[in-house]
């Protein structure tokens, strides 16, 4: 009885521990919870007779170029960028698309870093774009490969000279000692490369994403947001999803919010 007694009162301490607002898990923050958004309302959907494109590179093309054309999408070209170990671990962080198209979603990084490494042992990612001010957004998935080299330095050359120096000093994922080592290295190196053209690191490199589907999310205020995935249509047909005829052999489809 009193070992029954003392273990309900020990879950409710648990519990109420729980719901305290300085434990784990704050429950009773409102000011978190209360956030809400209104997106679009009915008379704004995305219908897959009125798609803008039935080429998803051609769609995201269009969908990008209002982004970019908005002043309160200040960066349109940030995107999240996940990937896993071979075991399965995933990681994400925001990289800066540098070009798109039928033939991948292209970004820069260092090979050497968590995402290089993870790229290098298991190389498929997803990339996922949030653009607020249209309430839209756009996932990619599909298999990564390194650009051509010769692409890398083309790019790397238009860089700024400090953000070229930057690529030299920072050994990006590593643990360093502090903020001073860095500045000290850079200072260095600013030295070593006075007058002289920055030439791109070995292990600084682009990356595609061969886009397997692409879904286009746009928000809607009562929550039954629209999703229209494009997958190839090899894809799809094995799966046996009952889908649209795309163009360029794509077909696509539409998944419930
Ligand atoms: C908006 C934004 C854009 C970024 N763009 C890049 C990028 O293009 N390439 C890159 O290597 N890191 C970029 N970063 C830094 C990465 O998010 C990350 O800190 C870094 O690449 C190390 O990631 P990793 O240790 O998982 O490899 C960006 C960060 C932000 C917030």
């Amino acid at each position: 009885m009193i070992v029954s007694s003392v273990q309900n009162l020990w879950k409710l301490c648990a519990g109420v521990r729980r719901l305290s607002t300085t434990g784990p898990i704050r429950m009773a923050d409102s000011s978190v919870a209360q956030l809400r958004v209104s997106y679009r309302d009915k008379g704004d959907v995305l219908l897959e007779d009125n798609l803008e494109s039935k080429n998803p590179h051609q769609m995201f093309s269009i969908w990008f170029k209002k982004a970019s054309e908005r002043d309160d999408v200040r960066q349109p070209n940030a995107a999240c960028l996940a990937t896993a170990t071979k075991s399965g671990i995933p990681s994400a962080r925001f990289v800066l698309l540098k070009a798109f198209g039928e033939s991948g979603y292209t970004f820069f990084t260092n090979s050497e870093s968590r995402k290089g490494r993870e790229i290098e042992e298991n190389p498929v990612a997803a990339l996922t774009i949030y653009w607020d001010a249209l309430d839209r957004s756009v996932r990619i998935e599909g298999a990564v490969e390194k650009i051509d080299e010769t692409e890398s330095t083309e790019y790397f050359d238009t860089r700024p000279r400090s953000s070229q120096i930057g690529a030299h000093v920072s050994r990006q994922s590593t643990v360093i000692s502090s903020r001073e080592s860095l500045s000290k290295q850079n200072e260095k190196l600013e030295v070593e490369f006075a007058g002289k053209q920055v030439p791109r690191p070995s292990y600084w490199n682009g990356y595609k994403i061969i886009p397997k589907t692409m879904e286009f999310w746009q928000g809607q205020s009562d929550r039954l947001h629209d999703r229209i995935v494009f997958e190839r249509a090899e894809d799809a047909a094995e799966k046996q999803i009952a889908s649209h005829a795309g163009e360029n052999g794509w077909v696509f489809y539409r998944l419930s919010p």
